[in-house]
């Protein structure tokens, strides 16, 4: 049998194969043109309802830096846990929402929040006016301070306080161990209060004179880096410092207080409806006892009830 030659209806016309593929062609690249921006648009629509509060989310997305024990840090399965984990899930139930960790580099955080790509940073992250321009916070749930951690039987650790209510004396205490970090390398997490601490920045921070800061990817790495000799110190926030301390030989934790910080949580300054539940979950949850529960099952307590 012959083969008849395809022919395809255009419209009104009858036109011959060659031309009919090619007005074919045209139809399908205007079809895939625009299957390929409703794609665009729908998957644009999902980032949108990934990271916005709006009716359709049903998912509570925390950026947070799992090295901060006991605040976040990964169990033994590699799985976010920790104080604030803890409070992200309380939170999460409160809002009725599905939790999402995103684990990041902390210097990533408040960008991520402040960008739209997560809703809410939980990271033990102190509240800056620094920070502020970028993100909004919550109420606070904890106070903490920077402090030095040292190698055993350094002079530093022999600065001590008898009476942390004599300002005086603290402040005394502070202006000696500043003297004592001049001159040297201080090892601190990236993007953390502790490094603006020690090289000082535009809104919150002087500065510690002659001290240089080394910045490390973790506190961890950055106590490594001192006992292999290339920091002479680490400064980080209080808590933390003493897990650090315990978990490795031959340091030892200042007990001068060095800073006056607050925790609380990072929102986008466009989702101020997200802002306000979080705070009106938070604030259920420190009335309830619940966050002072979870201080207490790290061996802990939050302050709160002070
Ligand atoms: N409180 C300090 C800050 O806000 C350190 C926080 C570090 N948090 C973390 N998850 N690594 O800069």
């Amino acid at each position: 049998m012959q083969k008849q030659l395809p022919i395809i209806n255009d419209g009104d016309s009858i036109v011959p194969y060659k031309k009919a593929m090619e007005a074919n062609m045209k139809k399908f690249g205007k079809i895939l043109v625009a299957v390929l921006m409703l794609a665009t648009l729908v998957g644009a629509c999902f980032a949108f309802t990934a990271c916005n509060n709006d009716g359709a989310k049903d998912t509570l997305i925390v950026a947070t830096n799992c090295e901060f024990e006991p605040f976040e840090y990964l169990d033994d399965n590699g799985n976010p846990v920790g104080i604030d984990m803890d409070i992200a899930a309380a939170i999460a139930n409160e809002l009725g929402l599905k939790l999402q960790i995103k684990d990041m580099a902390f210097d990533s955080v408040v960008g991520s929040v402040a960008s739209g790509a997560c809703d809410i940073a939980i990271a033990g992250l102190t509240v800056t006016e620094e920070r502020k321009q970028s993100v909004n916070f919550t109420q606070t749930y904890f106070s903490s301070s920077q402090v030095v951690i040292a190698k055993n039987g350094d002079a530093i650790l022999d600065v001590t306080v008898s009476d942390p209510e004599n300002e005086d004396e603290v402040a005394a205490a502070i202006a000696q161990i500043e003297s004592m970090l001049n001159g040297k390398r201080v090892g601190v997490q990236n993007g953390t209060t502790g490094y603006s601490y020690v090289s000082g920045d535009s809104d919150d921070y002087e500065g510690v004179a002659g001290a240089t800061a080394v910045g490390f990817p973790s506190g961890a790495l950055a106590v490594q880096a001192m006992l292999n000799g290339n920091v002479d110190y680490v400064i980080i926030d209080m808590v933390p410092a003493s897990k650090l301390a315990a978990a490795n030989q031959g340091v030892s934790v200042s007990e001068v207080v060095l800073t006056g910080e607050d925790y609380a949580f990072g929102i986008a300054k466009n989702n101020s409806d997200l802002l306000n539940k979080v705070n009106a979950a938070l604030d259920k949850l420190i009335k309830n006892g619940t966050i002072e529960q979870i201080f207490q099952k790290y061996g802990y307590s939050s302050g709160l009830g002070e």
